[in-house]
């Protein structure tokens, strides 16, 4: 072992110390805008990702395997779930026991991993986990990811950016300078409170009323993570796309989509990493062929959008019966298709035929594609997997 790989497995071990003695549970029971039909909903947009109920995930980080419990109930295939800290993989074993034989959790540093034995996944989340280990270990798990993930398979990361991870990281060094590192748990918790709550109390910046919000409802194990954990690292979308597409692994949007629907991974990268503010966010990233058009063939769509009238220059509107936000759509075969969705949820297959049946036929097929696209930017229109 070199020097450099004794310091860096000294860092790691204060990082397993730290979730041993407070396991990371913010998501418990997992998070279901995390399932599977939602991350290949969205990568159906950009290629081909079949899903199937027997698709094989791999939870990097897993802490307590919230993630791994929920998405095990809704598939059948392979589980892994890998965590460094003994105390939260013991929880995880817990947790999915009654996963039976499927699900493994095996309690490693992700550099001890036979990835040949590991083998290959069509899912693998890295939740929580990208930012908060050092520069020799986000390239590991860049290493793990490009070697484990199957072609047709999609990858979730979640990182920091931004403004908010500036403040964010201003608003640790000022906690941390304050916090003596050897008091139990709940005497550092305390502190590292108070200490906040002073900083926000001047009331100066936005920013930081909102990270105190976060870390209050995030409850006592991430704010101690957060403010008191050895890393916590600012992340680009458009550095990941660079790192993963070597191995044909390219960005596809953020979870909340971004503005861009560019057929460029880069390109939308670029725009997602100019998301005002930035903040905490969900990459989702694939391993597909970004030459070949994306023919939507594996989705189907979801909407509350109901046709609600013509705006005084003779264009549909369409309200939205959740939010009851309205949208004009000047595109009448988009407006065709709408129809159809208002009866309930409609494979793109059913709605390319409905729009064929149309006077204009298939002629606007791609500005109906944008106006889709469009429209769940704005949050109107949710592209799901169909299994
Ligand atoms: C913030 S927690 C996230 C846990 C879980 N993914 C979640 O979202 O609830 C980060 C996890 O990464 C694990 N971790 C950090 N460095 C690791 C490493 N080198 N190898 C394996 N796990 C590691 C920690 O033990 C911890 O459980």
């Amino acid at each position: 072992m070199t020097e450099t790989d004794a310091g860096l497995r000294a860092v790691m071990a204060k990082i397993a110390d730290g979730y041993d003695l407070v396991p990371y549970k913010p998501k418990d029971k997992g998070s279901p805008g995390l399932d599977p039909a939602l991350l290949y909903g969205i990568a159906g947009l950009y290629g081909e990702f079949p899903l199937r109920r027997d698709i094989e995930v791999l939870d990097l980080g897993c802490g307590t395997g919230g993630q791994l419990q929920r998405v095990g109930g809704l598939t059948t295939g392979r589980l892994a779930g890998i965590d460094i800290s003994p105390v939260s993989c013991e929880e995880a074993a817990r947790k999915c026991a009654a996963l039976g034989a499927r699900c493994t959790i095996q309690c490693k540093d992700l550099f001890d991993l036979d990835l040949a034995g590991l083998g290959q996944f069509d899912l693998i989340y890295v939740l929580g986990v990208y930012f908060v280990v050092p520069p020799p270990v986000q390239a590991r798990l860049i290493e793990v990811v490009s070697t484990c993930l199957k072609p047709g398979g999609v990858l979730v990361i979640s990182y920091y950016t931004g403004e908010v991870w500036r403040q964010f990281d201003a608003m640790r060094r000022a906690v941390q300078a304050v916090v003596d590192r050897s008091a139990p748990a709940a005497a550092q918790i305390k502190t590292a409170r108070d200490c906040v709550q002073a900083m926000a109390a001047d009331g100066k910046s936005a920013i930081l009323a909102r990270l105190v919000e976060h870390s209050r409802k995030g409850g006592e194990t991430t704010f101690f993570h957060e403010m008191m954990g050895e890393v916590l690292a600012q992340t680009k979308a458009a550095e990941l796309e660079a790192a993963l597409a070597p191995a044909g692994i390219h960005f596809l949007n953020l979870l909340q989509p971004g503005p861009v629907p560019s057929t460029d991974p880069m390109a939308r990268a670029a725009a997602a990493d100019r998301v005002s503010m930035g903040g905490y966010l969900y990459g989702v990233f694939g391993k597909y062929d970004p030459s070949r058009p994306a023919e939507w063939t594996t989705l189907f769509w979801i909407t509350n959008l109901r046709r609600a009238g013509v705006s005084n220059v003779g264009i549909a509107v369409f309200q939205d019966a959740a939010t009851g936000g309205r949208v004009e759509v000047a595109n009448s075969t988009t407006a065709v298709a709408l129809d159809l969705l208002a009866r309930g949820p409609r494979p793109w297959s059913e709605i390319l035929n409905a729009m064929a049946a149309t006077p204009a036929g298939l002629a606007y097929l791609t500005s109906v594609k944008r106006d889709f696209i469009s429209f769940w930017h704005q949050g109107l229109l949710t592209p799901l997997a169909q299994i």
